[in-house]
């Protein structure tokens, strides 16, 4: 049996900064995140075991801790709360997500309507909207273009992780509803593009697919949908402790992927695991897991 990564998977650059900010402040305790930094329960339990928490609001922080803002970022006012509290900051913000928010604060200055089109609950939009001074808005379909002001300039920004096609979609129908100047910053990440490209193209080529990654993990669960079209023998599991020999069985070639807030330690175990499987030794196939390719 033949065992294939996609590549790339896993965590992207801005998680896996905010995972080594995270964990560099077991060096500045007492220390806890300002939500989740990740959807991962094994790290997040880890990460308790170093001594860094995580709390939901700025609230429950003492003066002279140690605040640890996640990759989708924070708004000012948070960053003012924090100062205001004595707190110590160590940003994990996403570069990227950094320069979502410098765009909309910018187009806000300049006079321009800041439109941020992505999901309306994410945080990371709520943290750009925070930059968009007092007009900002969010519209998540076509059907909220609606509520956007006219005025003669509008700067749009979309969510990183926003699906390009259907941004064009919204952004047509946006400029023939509201026609004016517009200053299109096209802030979209491709690293989960590229993941899900990777997952995708494995898929059809492996008779029995893992995808690897929390149970609330939103872009896990995109990914076990995306592969389970292609590929329907496709399991998600959370660590190598849900592998069973009855998975793989008749299988030759499997493929293994993992959402964007899955630790590489997670996928390395799943695969060794999968490499001391029995069904393999009995069949004595030759594995070839590309992890560290
Ligand atoms: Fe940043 Fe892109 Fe990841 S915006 S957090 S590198 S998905």
């Amino acid at each position: 049996m033949k065992i294939i990564l996609a590549d790339p998977c896993g965590f992207c650059y801005g998680v896996k900064r905010a995972v080594e900010i995270a964990e560099g402040a077991v060096n500045s305790l007492p220390a806890a995140t300002l939500g989740p930094l990740i959807h991962n329960p094994q790290f997040t339990d880890e990460l308790a075991a170093k001594g860094v928490g995580c709390k939901d609001s700025l609230d429950q922080f003492s003066e002279g801790e140690t605040v640890i803002f996640r990759s989708h970022g924070v708004g000012p006012d948070i960053y003012e709360q924090a100062i205001e509290k004595n707190l110590k900051i160590l940003d994990a913000t996403c570069p990227n997500v950094k320069t979502s928010q410098r765009k909309a604060q910018q187009a806000f200055e300049e006079g321009y309507q800041p439109i941020i089109v992505g999901e309306k609950n994410h945080p990371e939009v709520k943290s750009i909207l925070a930059f968009a001074g007092k007009n900002g808005i969010i519209i998540e379909s076509k059907e909220d273009i609606g509520e956007v002001p006219l005025v003669s300039k509008y700067c749009v920004i979309i969510q990183t992780t926003f699906e390009l096609a259907k941004f064009e979609e919204i952004l047509q129908a946006l400029q023939a509803a509201r026609p004016g100047e517009y200053r299109v910053e096209r802030t979209i990440c491709l690293a989960t593009k590229e993941r899900q490209n990777a997952a995708a193209k494995l898929a059809a080529e492996v008779d029995a697919f893992i995808v690897i990654g929390g149970r609330n993990s939103a872009n896990t669960r995109h990914l076990t949908e995306l592969v389970s079209a292609i590929c329907p023998r496709c399991y998600q599991i959370e660590t190598a402790a849900e592998l069973s020999p009855e998975m793989f069985q008749g299988c030759r070639k499997i493929g293994i992927s993992a959402g964007a807030s899955t630790p590489e330690r997670i996928i390395k175990e799943a695969v060794k695991a999968m490499e001391n499987m029995e069904i393999n030794k009995v069949e004595g196939n030759e594995f070839e897991a590309m992890l560290d390719a």
